[in-house]
Parts: C-alpha cells; sequence; structure tokens
C-alpha cells in the first residue's frame, strides 16, 4: 500500500495532528518530515489531552510505528520529555515504537541561544519563530557544520562535538550581543540524552521503504503550513524548512512513486502566529469570537508558545495556491462548529493589487501585504454542528460553504472536524 502525505494547508495550527490521529488508525507507520518542536499537535482521546511537539500522533495507536526523519532538527531534551509525558499515560515508547533518524539535526542550546539573540536583533522586523532554535539548526545543516542524530552513537564524541559547536556559536552571540554559552554546563544535559536516545536510533529511510515494499501504508505526518515553507511561503517571514509535499520525500528518504493521497487540511477560517503578511486578518470583536478566551485548548493561542493566533476569513487564493505547490488530491476543514452562529462569513476569492484583480498570490511580502482582498459573503448556520457525525445532518448553509470553498479551491473537500474530539469527524462518502 503508499504513502499518504498530510498537510497543513494554511500558516500552521490548522489541526492535522487529530486528522493525522485518524489517519493512523488505518496506517503502519508514521513519520514527521520537517521542522521540530516548534510544531505542537493536539490530540484528545478520553480524558488526556496529548499535546505533542516532535513524536507523530500515531503514537497514540500501539500497532504504530513512529519515525522521526532525516528532515527533522531535534531537540534531544524536548523529545526524552515528550517521551516521559507519554508513557507516564500509558503509551508505549520503547524503540520498537518509535525511531529518530541518524541523519536527522540536532538542536543544541546554542541554536536556542542563537534563535533568541537573533530575534532580539531584529528588532520590530521580527519573524516572530518560536525560539526553539530551529533556524540556528537547519542554518548549521545547510552550512554543513551540524550536528548529526546519529553522532549520540559515540555518546563520548558526541559531547565533545557539541562543546566545540557551543565554543563557535559563542562569537555568533557576542556579535549579536547575547551572553556566550559555557560549553560544559550547557552540554551536560546532552550526555543523559545521548544515553537514553541510542536505542532508538536507526536509519529510517529503511524501515518507511521496508513499510512500503512490504505493502504497509505510511502516512507522512507534515508539521507547520505550506505558507511557513521556505521557498513556498511569505519569505522571510517562514520557518526554515519544507513543510509542502516534496519536503515529504526528502525528509523521510522515499521515492514520489508511492504516493497516492496528498491531503491538504485547512481551518475554517484562518489563523496566524509570528509576523508576516494575512490579507484576510480581521480585528475587533469578529476576531475576538474566532479565537476564543483561551479557556479551552482548542481556543487559537499557540500550543507551543501560548501566544493568542491572528485570526481572519478563509483566504482561497492561498488556498488554491498551496493546493498547487503540493499536489492536494482531498481538502480537510477543521473547526466547523466554530462558526456556528455567525449571522454571514466571508471568503476571500481573488485580490486587488494596485487596481488589478489577481488570482494568485504575489511572489513578495511587499505586494502581499497591499493587496485587497476581493470577499464573497455567505450566509452563515446557527446550529451546534458540534454532535453531528453524517453529512446529511448538517445545515444546508454549511454544506454550501464547504462546497465553495472546494470549488475555489479546486479540491474535494473529503472530511470536516467539528469539535476537539477524536470522534468528532463529518465523512463524506465517495
Ligand atoms: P520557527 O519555525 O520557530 O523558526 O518560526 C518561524 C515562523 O513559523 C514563525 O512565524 C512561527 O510562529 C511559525 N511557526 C513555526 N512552527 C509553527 C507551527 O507549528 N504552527 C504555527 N506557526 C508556526
Amino acid at each position: 500500500m503508499p504513502a499518504t502525505i498530510l498537510i497543513g494547508a494554511q500558516w500552521g495550527d490548522e489541526g492535522k495532528g487529530r486528522v493525522a490521529d485518524s489517519l493512523a488508525a488505518e496506517s503502519a507507520l508514521v513519520g514527521r518530515y520537517a521542522g521540530g518542536d516548534n510544531a505542537g499537535h493536539t490530540v484528545v482521546v478520553g480524558e488526556h489531552v496529548h499535546k505533542l511537539h516532535l513524536i507523530p500522533s500515531g503514537i497514540l495507536h500501539p500497532h504504530v510505528l513512529c519515525v522521526l526523519g532525516n528532515g527533522l532538527v531535534v531537540n534531544p531534551l524536548t523529545l526524552l520529555r515528550e517521551m516521559d509525558e507519554l508513557a507516564a499515560t500509558g503509551v508505549d515508547i520503547s524503540p520498537d515504537r518509535l525511531a529518530l533518524s541518524t541523519r536527522a539535526h540536532i538542536i543544541t542550546p546554542a541554536h536556542i541561544a542563537l534563535d533568541r539573540a537573533a530575534e532580539a536583533a531584529r528588532g520590530k522586523d521580527a519573524i516572530g519563530t518560536t525560539l526553539r532554535g530551529i533556524g540556528p539548526a537547519y542554518m548549521d545543516k545547510t552550512g554543513r557544520s551540524g550536528l548529526r542524530a546519529g553522532q549520540m552513537m559515540d555518546v563520548e564524541g558526541f559531547v565533545e562535538a557539541l562543546q566545540q559547536h557551543i565554543e563557535a556559536a559563542n562569537a555568533r552571540l557576542i556579535q549579536l550581543g547575547a551572553e556566550p554559552l559555557d560549553p560544559a554546563t550547557a552540554s551536560q544535559d546532552y550526555v543523559d540524552a545521548a544515553e537514553r536516545l541510542r536505542p532508538y536510533l536507526k536509519d529510517t529511510s529503511s524501515l518507511v521503504n521496508d513499510a512500503l515494499t512490504a505493502g504497509q501504508r505510511v502516512l507522512c505526518e507534515g508539521a507547520q503550513g505550506s505558507l511557513l515553507d521556505i521557498d513556498h511561503g511569505d519569505y522571510p517571514f517562514v520557518t526554515s524548512s519544507s513543510p509542502t509535499a516534496g519536503g515529504a520525500l526528502i525528509g523521510l528518504g522515499f521515492g514520489p512513486t508511492y504516493v497516492d493521497r496528498v491531503i491538504g487540511v485547512a481551518k475554517a477560517f484562518a489563523t496566524r502566529v509570528g509576523g508576516g503578511p494575512f490579507p484576510t486578518e480581521l480585528d475587533g470583536p469578529l476576531a475576538s469570537r474566532l479565537r476564543g478566551t483561551g479557556a479551552n485548548f482548542w481556543d487559537e493561542f499557540g500550543t507551543t508558545t501560548g501566544r493568542p493566533r491572528r485570526c481572519g476569513w478563509i483566504d482561497s487564493v492561498l488556498l488554491r495556491y498551496t493546493a498547487q505547490v503540493s499536489g492536494f488530491t482531498e481538502l480537510v476543514l477543521t473547526k466547523l462548529d466554530i462558526l456556528s452562529g455567525f449571522d454571514t462569513i466571508d471568503i476571500a476569492v481573488a485580490y486587488e493589487l494596485d487596481g488589478q484583480r489577481i488570482d494568485s498570490p504575489p511572489a513578495t511580502v511587499r505586494e502581499l501585504e497591499r493587496v485587497v482582498p476581493i470577499y464573497e459573503t455567505m450566509p452563515g448556520w446557527s446550529e451546534d454542528v458540534s454532535g453531528v457525525r453524517r453529512p446529511e445532518d448538517l445545515p444546508q448553509a454549511l454544506l454550501n460553504y464547504v462546497d465553495r470553498i472546494a470549488d475555489l479551491a479546486g479540491v474535494p473537500i473529503t472530511m470536516l472536524s467539528v469539535g476537539p474530539e477524536r470522534e468528532q469527524l463529518v465523512r463524506f462518502r465517495g
């Protein structure tokens, strides 16, 4: 059986975790392929609310092998914390269930300090990163001076390399006006971490290819979102990896011939954390209503950073673009329940830029900041849909809204989520 790639179709936080959880039920292997612990996936199972940053949601299905692929940048301390938290709720996190690519890169304390220092130095032009050291770790990777997870096999050699790396990073920290780190102190926790992670280190590309050639389904679980892609997002307000479909192949090490499903996940409205353009952004009462108060974990506050998310209407110009970049074969829309009670709902169908109508996003941030969305207004619905499980029980206005989005994006919508619980999904047949 072939591979499914699951991708955030907006700026991240689309609710991929719970969709991945649902798809993992029919997968043998679930792999993360890009990013690191800047991601935050929330999955609710019974009374447990699992907030996962690194480990794929597939871990909550006992039959699934979870892989952290070569495309990731991994903070070993976060990984171990997450493993311990899962183990405390009874989840099996033995090396039979979880593998870390020997080719993945390591996030060090120096990367985290550099992320902070670089953001501080950017001042009002800050990207609004998650401060997890993601950018600096990828910079070292592409600069060919990074540390790979496989180096943890030889703990002594790893710690020596880590200390040398911290010493070298200190020069950059001082340049940015930050305090240098003491290499011995900063690398202390990494000794234990390397010992503990050794049994998990594997050639994960082989694991993925073995599963595929054995006819098992592999799910590539995307993190972040297409509009944060280093190439296809709103550069420089992006992350440093490729959350789009191409990233899955590189970040897990398998070929495109295996892929038969590319599923985009989009929220029924739009959110963004951090800086950067957001053409359909709202403020005032409408934004507050979409955001929620923060009293519930599904309100629009970052899973990783706790920051309030910027909120706005859905943008079909961007959705069409992200569908094209990754070749979505289907789309899942989440958080439809949050839109209940709006009299009308707007959809951006095109932009106006300098008096011209355009149907695809301009490539530069300067232009994207200047576009004026052209909206289509649709009637809303008042019914609470959180208990609905069958399409025929949904309000007609909601179905019209969903159909219009599918039409504008040019991709069929196959599933809706209507609440945070595992079973609050509505699947369309055929
Ligand atoms: P970084 O990935 O921490 O370098 O952050 C770069 C940009 O991507 C910032 O705007 C972050 O807010 C955003 N970002 C990174 N990861 C996520 C995510 O999982 N969800 C939403 N935004 C994210």
